[in-house]
C-alpha cells in the first residue's frame, strides 16, 4: 500500500454549482468554504501531513471585482474565526503564491503564518496569487543571480514549496481535466484525480474513496 504524505487539490465548480443552486457564484464560494472544512477534517483523521489547496491564482485577477473583494472577504473572515481553532489543532498554515492583497489581509496572513510556524500535526498550504509558471522563473531567476549550477535540487531550494513533498495525489473537481498553472514541477509523478463533481458537492466519502484508490496503485516512478 502506498504511504500518503500530501494531497493537493484544484477546488474547481465553485461558481457553476453556485449559480445553478443559488442563482450565485458568490453562494457557491461560500458552500466551497464549507467543502474545505470539511476535508481538513479528513485530513487530519487519515493522518496525512500535508494539504495543498488552490484558493486564487494569479489568473483570478481577471474576474469581476465584485467576486474577488467576496472571495477574500470569505478568507479574511475564515481566518479571525478559525485561526485559533487551526493552531490548537496542531495545524501549520502556510501561503504559496505572493502576498499582494489588501494591508489587512496581508497583515492576516502573516500573522496567520506566525503563530501556526511550529506547529506540525498538518501543513496546509494555501495557494492564493499563485501561478506555477512566475514560480519556476523566480526559481531559475535566484539560480541565476547565486551563480548556481541548474539542477532539479538547486531548482527546488528555490521553489515557493521548498521542504514540502510533492505531492502523492492531486485531485481537481469540477469535470474539467486541466492543471491551471498548478505546481507543474512538482507534480511530476503524482497520481492525478479528474472529479466530475463540483467543488461544494465533494463529499468526505469522495475523498475516502481517492484515497482507498490511490493505495492500491503501483506506482513506479519511472521504474518497471
Ligand atoms: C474555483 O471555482 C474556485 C476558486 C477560484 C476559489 C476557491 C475558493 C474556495 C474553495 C472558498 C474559499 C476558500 C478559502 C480557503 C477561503 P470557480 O469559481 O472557478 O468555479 P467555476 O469553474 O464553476 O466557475
Amino acid at each position: 500500500m502506498n504511504p500518503l504524505t500530501h494531497v493537493a487539490i484544484i477546488m474547481d465548480g465553485n461558481g457553476r454549482w453556485g449559480l445553478k443552486y443559488k442563482n450565485s457564484r458568490n453562494a457557491g464560494h461560500k458552500a466551497g468554504l464549507k467543502t474545505v472544512e470539511k476535508i481538513i477534517r479528513e485530513t487530519l483523521k487519515n493522518k496525512i501531513r500535508f494539504l495543498t489547496l488552490f484558493a486564487f491564482s494569479t489568473e483570478n485577477w481577471k474576474r469581476p471585482k465584485k467576486e474577488i473583494h467576496y472571495l477574500f472577504n470569505l478568507l479574511e473572515n475564515f481566518l479571525i474565526n478559525r485561526i485559533d481553532e487551526l493552531h490548537k489543532k496542531n495545524i501549520k498554515l502556510k501561503i504559496l503564491g505572493s502576498k499582494r492583497f489588501s494591508p489587512k489581509l496581508n497583515k492576516l496572513l502573516s500573522y496567520s503564518e506566525k503563530k501556526t510556524f511550529g506547529n506540525n500535526k498538518l501543513q496546509i498550504n494555501l495557494a492564493l496569487n499563485y501561478g506555477s509558471k512566475l514560480e519556476l522563473i523566480e526559481a531559475f531567476k535566484k539560480i541565476n543571480r547565486n551563480k548556481n549550477k541548474i539542477s532539479e535540487q538547486n531548482l527546488e531550494r528555490y521553489l515557493q514549496t521548498k521542504d514540502i513533498p510533492d505531492p502523492d495525489i492531486l485531485i481537481r473537481t469540477g469535470n474539467t481535466k486541466r492543471l491551471s498553472n498548478f505546481l507543474l514541477w512538482q507534480i511530476a509523478y503524482s497520481e492525478i484525480f479528474f472529479e466530475k463533481k463540483l467543488w461544494p458537492a465533494f463529499t468526505e466519502k469522495d475523498f475516502k474513496k481517492i484515497i482507498i484508490e490511490y493505495k492500491k496503485i503501483k506506482r513506479n516512478f519511472g521504474k518497471i
